[in-house]
């Protein structure tokens, strides 16, 4: 049922490329937790807020942006989407969000803007209501209260 103060009740997480090695990969750069135990969490934060969250992880592309065609029909109200390494590459990750008028949130654990140049411009960030970066996993609680809280 939806309550009467909170519109967003379906919010779809996508996690991109690379993000399945979480807990193995650059444990330095992006922490020790597993993306099970990141999904943990991030399924925590979903009861707590009264909303439902489905979590996907894909290596590919075309996956993410077949994901983000059909979250319309699936009747997500946000997407939150760590496009790992196609931030800075995806036009057409940016246009799928574009073409469904999904409102999005872009969140990644590392602050981007602080590390390799390449890593400062991404191609997601102006079809998003905002950007979340540097806060680890905890990035993506602080995203599904944005999701939330946004109009
Ligand atoms: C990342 C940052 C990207 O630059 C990188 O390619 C990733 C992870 C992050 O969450 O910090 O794969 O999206």
């Amino acid at each position: 049922m939806k309550s009467q103060n909170q519109k967003v009740q379906k919010v779809l997480i996508i996690h991109g490329p690379n993000l399945n090695l979480l807990g193995t990969r650059e444990i330095d750069v992006y922490g020790s937790e597993s993306l099970d135990q990141v999904n943990q969490k991030i399924q925590e934060k979903a009861k707590e807020l009264k909303i439902e969250v489905i979590c996907r992880q894909s290596n590919h592309e075309g996956q993410i942006i077949d994901w983000i065609q059909n979250s319309k029909n699936e009747s997500f109200d946000r997407l939150i989407i760590n496009p790992g390494a196609y931030t800075h590459t995806s036009i057409a990750i940016r246009d799928a969000i574009t073409g469904i008028q999904i409102k999005a949130i872009e969140i990644h654990l590392s602050n981007i803007h602080k590390r390799e140049e390449f890593r400062h411009h991404s191609y997601i960030a102006p079809v998003c209501i905002g950007q979340i970066c540097g806060f680890g996993s905890h990035g993506y609680l602080l995203a599904l209260e944005a999701a939330v809280i946004s109009q």
